[in-house]
């Protein structure tokens, strides 16, 4: 079974942006830099977390390689717990 991100999957959990939105993005508006990602429904503009999982994405959809985010959609949303525990 496949256990990296499926298109359902939250990437920005603060702003609901989903893999599958972030990825139709990268193709229609072929961002230059990742931080244009942001224009995506405020992807990464929150706690901050999910920046470098979108700065990955931009790396391969740049690169010409299939878009995939390697970690389980729990185990990301608990490091993004950790994370914000840790700027609290
Ligand atoms: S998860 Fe994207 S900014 Fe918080």
């Amino acid at each position: 079974m496949h256990q990296g991100f499926q298109d359902d999957d939250e990437v920005c959990l603060c702003f609901h942006v989903t893999f599958r939105k972030l990825k139709s993005f990268l193709n229609r508006e072929q961002p230059q830099v990742s931080s244009q990602l942001c224009n995506c429904l405020d992807a990464g503009t929150g706690c901050g977390w999910c920046r470098p999982f979108l700065e990955k994405m931009h790396r391969q959809w740049k690169a010409g390689e299939s878009i995939e985010l390697n970690i389980r959609s729990d185990a990301y949303a608990e490091g993004r717990a950790r994370h914000l525990d840790s700027e609290a």
